[in-house]
């Protein structure tokens, strides 16, 4: 992809209308942000680089030059209706995505991907009126030393690490743009359960001993796995259910 300039991508009808591809932002996040009310639904914003990557709770996202996939969709709630699940539906998205590369992932809750107990790659959403911000983070083809430099071996890995393939970032990008049309669509127009029956099929919290850190306390107990609204659920050592549609989960 040229810098900065629309490619040849056309996807079945959401994305690719509007794609750019940066050299470097601080966040494409914040870029998409900053001008919600003008960018189209479906404009795709892309970064080599970031140098002020977000994660959810305000945590850093390490992206690095040529290696990584960073980048933010726009979504018009008039046009493509989103909801709790969307955030899911997007990690859905990915996992396919790591499949048809033949790598076994899992889905924790609320939207990561995880290989091998380790983390590839991270979704942030944020909204502002009647849009919605998606950000997405895909560790493609990092070294295990790109991440010992700012801590995060072994808590992180990439597709290159797992396969030994180094990958072509702008083929994973329409793949994944390929992918995240499909999720969505299906949220949009066949519901939830088709989303929520592929997480269930993947869930790497189910069964699991965890705990839930939210606003007010942090329960821990048995995970009972998702509901039908995408609400995780936790039963305690009292036997007591706990509900949640948002927050960050640590396994025992
Ligand atoms: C997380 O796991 O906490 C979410 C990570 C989201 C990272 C992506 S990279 C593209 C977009 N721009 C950002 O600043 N963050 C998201």
């Amino acid at each position: 992809m040229k810098n900065n300039e629309a490619t040849q991508y056309r996807s079945k009808g959401l994305w690719g209308s509007d794609l750019f591809d940066y050299s470097s932002l601080p966040s494409t996040n914040d870029y998409c942000m900053s001008r919600i009310t003008t960018l189209r639904h479906g404009t795709v914003v892309s970064a080599q680089h970031q140098t002020a990557g977000r994660g959810r709770f305000s945590r850093n996202w390490l992206s690095c030059e040529n290696t990584s996939l960073s980048f933010s969709v726009v979504i018009d709630n008039k046009k493509m209706p989103y909801s709790g699940i969307t955030g899911m539906a997007a990690a859905v998205a990915v996992h396919r995505l790591l499949l048809r590369e033949s790598i076994d992932a899992l889905l924790k809750w609320p939207n990561d991907v995880i290989v091998n107990n380790r983390k590839i790659s991270g979704i942030l959403l944020e909204g502002a009126s009647d849009r919605l911000v998606l950000g997405i983070g895909l560790n493609v083809n990092m070294e295990s030393a790109d991440f010992q430099s700012c801590g995060l071996w072994p808590a992180a890995t990439s597709m290159k690490l797992e396969t030994g393939i180094s990958y072509e970032l702008s083929d994973v990008l329409y793949n994944l743009l390929d992918e995240l049309e499909q999720s969505l669509c299906s949220l949009a127009e066949d519901g939830s359960s088709l989303i929520l029956d592929y997480w269930r099929s993947y869930d790497l919290l189910k069964g699991r001993h965890i705990t839930v850190n939210h606003t007010n306390n942090s329960p821990s107990g048995l995970c009972t796995g998702i509901g039908a609204s995408g609400e995780l659920s936790l039963m305690d050592k009292n036997g007591a259910t706990h509900f949640f549609l948002s927050g960050d989960v640590t396994l025992a």
